[in-house]
């Protein structure tokens, strides 16, 4: 070894590489193989270098995906081929006839059917020529859409070059571009704090961001993508079945749909169909139904399309997850930091199979801006585990005698001063732990699963404890005895006992999840346990100053601020005093650089019950050695890990030749 440094051009090209790989790794893959940090030390070295070697600077570079062009109109953009739709079926007799269509001009009996979920997001028609991403194109009306190429270069999963050998010297790459529910939620809670709109549902909020004209704001926001097909494909080895489409495009880096599956015939398809509606609430996107094409590519072309859609797919909707009711009432639900959320009181009504009788209009602005008023009738939405929403009101139906909606200037239940920041959308009661309802709210958090997870002990029962004054905070629920449960109404001798048990068993926990339960605002599961693992243990995250905070990964200078500002209040620190008092125990946690982490890179899922320990306890166990727990099995999992009565999970582990391990291999596992 020479002991120089590698000539920059070859440096560059070498950190090009290495970033595309973990990206993939991390975002199609699910499975990193290196730290957050390690991944942004490459990344600046490259930007680095960049900024001292313009020349060096190249399209495929990750750097790009930060975004940066600003342009002052989308260009048009004609497919190389034109993009389709789809039809639809909306119910099981129109299925029928689809299928026997296909059966009847296809001329066979037995038919295989590939399906998808119908993600709900916006098709985008990528072109690699010679593998290399060249442009990204919005549908349009199927024959011209807009060129979004440097939007689409900030979303993470699309690659910027094709892996893989003989590849196609001309290929265009269609799917869906959504939004996560999780990301959803988060993003609308960024707007909200930065007082900007809210989006109304995911699908708004990735149409929004993928027609950005500047896409610096697209690469802030999360944008997916999954792939379902190809336009034009010149050389390369070509397909004979969509199945075996997928997963060449998988191969070559596409992201695809973990769900995806081949079935056989009506019965097939119907079975997918239920399969799929009864997991739709927990999905973790939203999708409006399943779409079912016919494998064999001959079959395809045998069956050919009409001028709207192809003959040989079909998408089978679920029902509509909207619907019209009329506002009784709008009240104010008081959260646990005090923010003010209005509520609408509906008659109630069936949205998609679910009977809704509360909806959220998120904050003054919101309701404002949709005036949205006491008698209208409006429009709910529910989907996903997303809470039902007035989207709109119906203006032709508005009575005359209804009045615009104001904020109160005093909240509602402890009559405290309503207080709103300027250029903020939320108006907060100024109440804190004086008000009844912001206690309830921080002691029902702190006994929630992610918290302390107490068994038993739900809202209502905490609004009983509150109202006869026997707890004030989270620390006195350790002093409750039976006797003074046995006393509240509805309240058995039996489980009164049942909750003196899980409240003593609750004390041994874990410090992530304290931190969590403690409320501190913009802490959540995921930095509370990034907190823990950084400092250990609860006296030094107590006396960190903003800067020793803001050196773990997730934290910025807003949650460092909150996380000082919570343990220099005299009350916090009475609270974390008198739970110690109570005997709330965790175990310090080893710093993560010397802990080994020998499951980094695996990824595990946990279904049925566990006769040791409890689900939430093994994933932590998991975590701690470094690997990802997830909630769905897919071609990426190390293994499933099954406990007794397992549900689909272990039929889809078995079919995908995934390891199932029980109660004793995980436990081999964790002593590993
Ligand atoms: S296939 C020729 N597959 O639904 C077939 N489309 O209503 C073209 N969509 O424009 C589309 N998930 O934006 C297909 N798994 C899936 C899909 C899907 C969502 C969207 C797509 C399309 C629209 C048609």
């Amino acid at each position: 070894m020479s002991g120089q440094s590698p000539l920059p051009a070859a440096r560059a090209q070498e950190l090009r590489d290495q970033l595309n790989y973990h990206n993939h790794r991390y975002y199609t893959l699910d499975s990193p193989e290196i730290l957050d940090s390690e991944y942004d030390a490459l990344f600046r070295e490259l930007q680095g270098l960049e900024q001292n070697y313009p020349e060096l600077k190249r399209d495929d570079s990750p750097t790009r995906r930060v975004g940066g062009e600003i342009l002052s109109a989308f260009e048009s953009v004609d497919h190389e081929t034109p993009m389709a739709s789809l039809d639809n079926a909306f119910s099981y007799s129109e299925m029928e006839g689809f299928e026997r269509r296909v059966r009847e001009r296809g001329e066979i009996e037995h038919i295989e059917y590939v399906i998808e979920p119908k993600l709900d997001g916006l098709a985008l028609n990528l072109l690699y020529i010679d593998g290399v991403l060249v442009r990204g194109a919005t549908r349009g009306d199927g024959q011209t859409g807009e060129d979004v190429t440097s939007n689409i270069r900030t979303i993470p999963t699309i690659p910027f070059r094709l892996h893989g050998d003989n590849l196609p010297d001309r290929l265009e790459v269609r799917g869906e571009v959504f939004i996560s529910i999780d990301d959803f939620k988060r993003l609308n809670q960024s707007q909200s704090v930065a007082g900007e709109k809210l989006f109304a549902n995911p699908r708004n909020a990735a149409a929004g961001s993928l027609r950005q004209l500047d896409s610096s704001i697209t690469a802030k926001r999360p944008l997916s993508f999954i792939s379902y097909g190809i336009g034009i494909q010149q050389g390369g080895e070509k397909a004979e079945s969509y199945q075996q489409l997928i997963e060449q495009l998988s191969s070559w880096g596409i992201p695809i749909s973990t769900e995806s599956q081949v079935v056989s015939g009506l019965d097939g398809c119907a079975e997918v169909y239920a399969d799929l509606l009864s997991r739709r609430e927990v999905l973790p996107y939203e999708i409006d139904g399943v779409v079912f094409k016919v494998n064999s590519f001959q079959l395809q072309q045998k069956l050919g399309s009409t001028s709207r859609a192809p003959r040989w797919a079909i998408a089978w909707k679920f029902p509509a997850e909207e619907a019209t009711t009329e506002l009784l009432s709008i009240d104010l639900q008081v959260g646990r930091t005090g923010a003010l959320t209005p509520v609408a009181r509906l008659a109630p009504v069936d949205v998609g199979g679910v009977t809704v009788s509360n909806a959220t209009l998120h904050n003054e602005d919101e309701v404002q801006r949709k005036d949205v008023r006491v008698g209208d009738t409006v429009v709910v939405r529910r989907a996903g585990d997303v809470i039902p929403e007035v989207v709109r009101t119906i203006p032709d139906k508005r009575p005359h005698y209804t009045e615009i909606w104001k904020m109160p200037n005093s909240c509602p239940v402890c009559g405290s001063e309503v207080l709103r920041e300027e250029d903020k959308s939320v108006a907060r009661c100024s109440g804190g732990l004086f008000c009844p309802a912001q206690r309830k709210e921080a002691i029902w958090h702190f006994a929630s699963r992610k918290g302390l997870d107490i068994e038993g002990l739900g809202g209502k029962l905490i609004d009983q404890l509150v109202d006869e004054k026997i707890i004030a905070t989270a620390a006195d629920l350790f002093s409750i005895n039976s006797e003074q449960l046995s006393s509240l109404q509805r309240m058995g001798d039996k489980s009164a006992d049942n909750l003196v048990g899980s409240l003593s068993k609750s004390r041994k926990t874990t410090l992530p999840r304290l931190l969590f339960a403690l409320g501190i605002p913009e802490v959540g599961e995921a930095t509370a346990r990034s907190i823990a693992i950084h400092f250990g243990d609860l006296e030094p995250i107590m006396q960190a100053t903003i800067d020793d905070l803001q050196v773990v990964d997730d934290v910025g200078p807003v949650v460092a601020h909150n996380i000082f500002t919570f343990f220099r209040q005299d009350h916090n620190r009475k609270v974390i005093e008198s739970l110690l008092r109570s005997g709330v125990v965790w175990e310090t946690i080893i710093p993560q650089e010397r802990l080994p982490q020998p499951l980094l890179g695996e990824s595990y899922v946990i279904t049925g019950t566990l006769r040791n320990m409890k689900r939430s306890e093994a994933k932590e166990r998991l975590q701690a050695m470094g690997a990802k727990v997830t909630g769905s099995v897919s071609k990426k999992t190390t293994a499933l890990i099954c406990g007794e009565d397992p549900g689909s999970k272990k039929v889809k582990a078995e079919t995908l030749g995934i390891q199932v391990l029980d109660e004793e291999g995980l436990q081999s596992l964790l002593r590993s």
